[in-house]
C-alpha cells in the first residue's frame, strides 16, 4: 500500500505503485516468491513500494544473459572509444534525471534530496566518467626476459588485459545508488558483463538506473538487475558456477559466507566490509577543526557508513575539552527527515537495524562505559531515529569498542602517551583496518602515525576523503582488494601473458 502523505510527483509517483521486478537480458522480467518484498521508508515505518523476491531461478536467468551477452563480445571487443562513449551517455543521462533518483534514494534510506544530489548522484556521475576515462587506456606492458633459449634465440613476451567474464555484484543499503555505480563503472569500463543484486532494504534507485540503461546504447544482456534477499537470490549468485568473479559490500559476516560459496568454482574475489576507524586527535591538533571533524566523522547517516569514525582516541590533555565540544553538538543536531529539509540525524535504515544499535547501547552501559549524551530512540517520532551517542571511560576489550554498530555511537578513549608507536597499537587494536584519520598540528608526527596505522585510508586532519581516483578497501577484516581509482580496474582484468620466439 502506498502511504499517501508522502509529496512526489506524478512521475515517482508511477515508480513507486509499480512491483519492481528484474531486468534480464534488457528486459523487466517478473519471478520468485509469490509474497513481494516490502520496501519501508525508514522515516515514517510506511510501506513506500513493492519489489520482487528473486532467487536461484532469477539469478540463473540473469547469469546466462550476461554470459551471453560477454561471449557473443559485443561489449567486451567493442572499440574502447565506442565503450567510454556508452559510458559517458549514461553519466549524462544520471544527471539529466538527478531529481528522481535523490527523490527514489531519499524516501528509500530516509535523507533529503539535497544530501543525496551531492553524496549519491554527483559522486556516481563522476565516477562513471573517471572510469570511461579509463577504457581507452587499459593495455598490457612487453617483458624484457632475462632467459634467452639454449639455442641462443631470444623471447618476445608480451602481456594482455582482458575482462574476467561475468561478474556478480552485490551492495547493502547505505548508498545504494553510488555504491551500485562504485561496482558496475570499472566492471563495464574493464569490459565485462555482470549481474547486480541490491539490497533488499533499499532497491529503488537502483531498480531506476536499470531504466535509465535501458536508454543506453550498452547491449543488452550485458547489464543485469536481479531483486531479492541476501540469503536467496544473494547466495546463488555467490555460489554459481557460471560466474568469474563476485564484488560484495557488506558486513564483514556475510562476505564470510561469500568467500566459502565462492570456493566452489574458485571464482575470484574482492570484499569491500566493516570497519571499526579511530579517529586520532593529538594534543597539537587544532580543536577548531578536529571536533567538528569528528562529530561528522561518526554522525553522517547516522553511522551507517563503513568509514565511519566510531573510535575516538584523544590524549588526556585535550579529553575533556574535546568530549565537551563533541557533546556540544550532538545535543545541538536537528533529527527528522523529509524530501526538502536536511536534518543531522535521519532514521537508521530499519527496525532491525535500530534495534542492534540499541542493543549495543544497553551492552555499552552494561559494560561500564559511561554515556555522555543520547542512548535513546528518539521519542514522539515514528520512524527508526536514535539519539546520537556518545560513551566515555571506554577501554579496549569493551564490545562497544571492539564491534562495528553502524549507527551513531562514539566510543571515547583517552590516552596518556605522546609515543607514536603505542598510539598506533591503540589505533590498531582491531580486527578491522578500512579508514583512520589523526588530527595533529605536526604534518611530520601526521606522516610518521599515518605510516604505522594499517588500515587502507588514512586521512591526517581530514577524514573519510573519497574521491573516483583513490584506491578504497581494507586491511585485515576490512576486506580484500580495492575499488576506486586504477587499482578498482585490475580485480575485473585477467592478464595473459604471451610469448614467441623472435
Ligand atoms: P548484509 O551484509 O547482510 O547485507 C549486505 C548485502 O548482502 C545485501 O544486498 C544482502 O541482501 C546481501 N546478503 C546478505 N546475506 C547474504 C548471503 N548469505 N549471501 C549473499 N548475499 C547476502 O548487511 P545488513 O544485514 O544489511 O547489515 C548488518 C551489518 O552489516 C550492519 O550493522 C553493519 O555493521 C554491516 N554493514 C556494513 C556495510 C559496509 O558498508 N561495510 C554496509 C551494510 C552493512
Ligand atoms: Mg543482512
Amino acid at each position: 500500500m502506498l502511504s499517501p502523505q508522502i509529496d512526489t510527483h506524478g512521475e515517482m509517483l508511477n515508480f513507486l505503485a509499480q512491483t519492481r521486478g528484474h531486468f534480464i537480458g534488457g528486459q523487466w522480467v517478473s519471478g520468485g516468491d509469490v509474497q513481494p518484498i516490502n520496501v519501508v521508508n525508514p522515516a515514517t515505518g510506511l510501506t513506500i513500494a513493492t519489489i520482487e523476491s528473486g532467487g536461484a531461478v532469477e539469478i540463473d536467468l540473469a547469469v546466462n544473459a550476461a554470459r551471453e551477452s560477454f561471449d557473443s563480445g559485443v561489449w567486451s571487443k567493442m572499440a574502447p572509444v565506442e565503450r567510454a562513449r556508452i559510458l559517458f551517455s549514461l553519466a549524462d543521462l544520471i544527471e539529466e534525471h538527478a531529481e528522481q533518483i535523490a527523490h527514489l534514494e531519499a524516501l528509500d534510506i530516509g535523507v533529503s534530496r539535497a544530501m543525496m544530489h551531492e553524496i549519491g548522484v554527483k559522486l556516481a556521475a563522476d565516477q562513471l566518467r573517471y572510469y570511461a576515462g579509463w577504457i581507452t587506456k587499459i593495455g598490457g606492458q612487453t617483458i624484457n626476459n632475462s632467459r634467452p633459449h639454449a639455442s641462443g634465440r631470444e623471447f618476445l613476451t608480451y602481456t594482455v588485459k582482458e575482462p574476467i567474464g561475468v561478474v556478480g555484484q552485490i551492495i547493502p543499503w547505505n548508498f545504494p545508488f553510488g555504491m551500485s555505480i562504485g561496482k558496475i563503472a570499472p566492471a563495464l569500463a574493464a569490459g565485462c558483463s555482470l549481474v547486480l543484486k541490491p539490497a533488499e532494504e533499499a532497491p529503488l534507485s537502483v531498480s531506476y538506473l536499470a531504466g535509465l540503461i535501458a536508454k543506453t546504447d550498452l547491449p543488452d544482456g550485458v547489464f543485469n538487475l536481479v531483486n531479492g534477499v541476501g540469503r536467496k537470490a544473494g547466495a546463488a549468485l555467490a555460489r554459481h558456477m557460471d560466474v568469474d568473479k563476485i564484488s560484495f559490500t557488506g558486513s564483514t559476516a556475510v562476505g564470510k559466507d561469500i568467500l566459502s560459496a565462492a570456493g566452489g568454482n574458485l571464482k575470484k574475489v574482492t570484499l569491500e566490509l566493516g570497519g571499526k576507524s579511530p579517529v586520532v586527535i593529538l594534543p597539537d591538533a587544532d580543536l577548531s577543526e578536529a571536533i567538528p571533524a569528528a562529530a561528522r566523522a561518526i554522525f553522517f547517516l547516522n553511522g551507517q557508513n563503513c568509514m565511519a569514525g566510531s573510535r575516538l582516541l584523544v590524549h588526556a590533555d585535550i579529553h575533556d575539552a574535546v568530549v565537551k565540544g563533541l557533546v556540544d553538538i550532538a545535543k545541538a543536531m536537528s533529527i527528522g527527515s523529509d524530501l526538502d529539509n536536511a536534518y543531522d540525524i535521519g532514521p537508521l535504515i530499519s527496525k532491525r537495524q535500530m534495534t542492534r544499535v540499541l542493543a549495543y547501547i544497553d551492552t555499552g552501559l552494561g559494560e561500564g562505559a559511561e554515556l555522555a549524551t543520547g542512548g535513546k530512540r528518539v521519542s514522539g517520532l515514528a520512524g527508526y531515529f536514535v539519539q546520537p551517542t556518545i560513551f566515555t571511560n571506554c577501554t579496549p576489550n569493551m564490545r562497544i569498542v571492539r564491534e562495528e554498530i553502524f549507527g551513531p555511537v562514539l566510543t571515547v578513549q583517552k590516552f596518556e602517551t605522546e609515543d607514536l608507536d603505542e598510539i598506533a597499537g591503540m589505533a590498531n587494536d582491531t580486527v578491522f583496518g578500512l579508514s583512520a584519520s589523526v588530527w595533529t598540528g605536526n604534518l611530520s608526527k601526521g606522516h610518521l602515525l599515518a605510516g604505522k596505522i594499517k588500515s587502507g585510508q588514512v586521512g591526517i586532519n581530514v577524514h573519510a576523503a573519497i574521491d573516483p581516483a583513490t584506491p578504497f578497501g581494507g586491511y585485515k577484516q576490512s576486506g580484500w582488494g580495492r575499488e576506486f581509482g586504477r587499482e578498482g580496474l585490475e580485480p575485473y582484468l585477467e592478464t595473459k601473458a604471451v610469448t614467441a620466439y623472435l
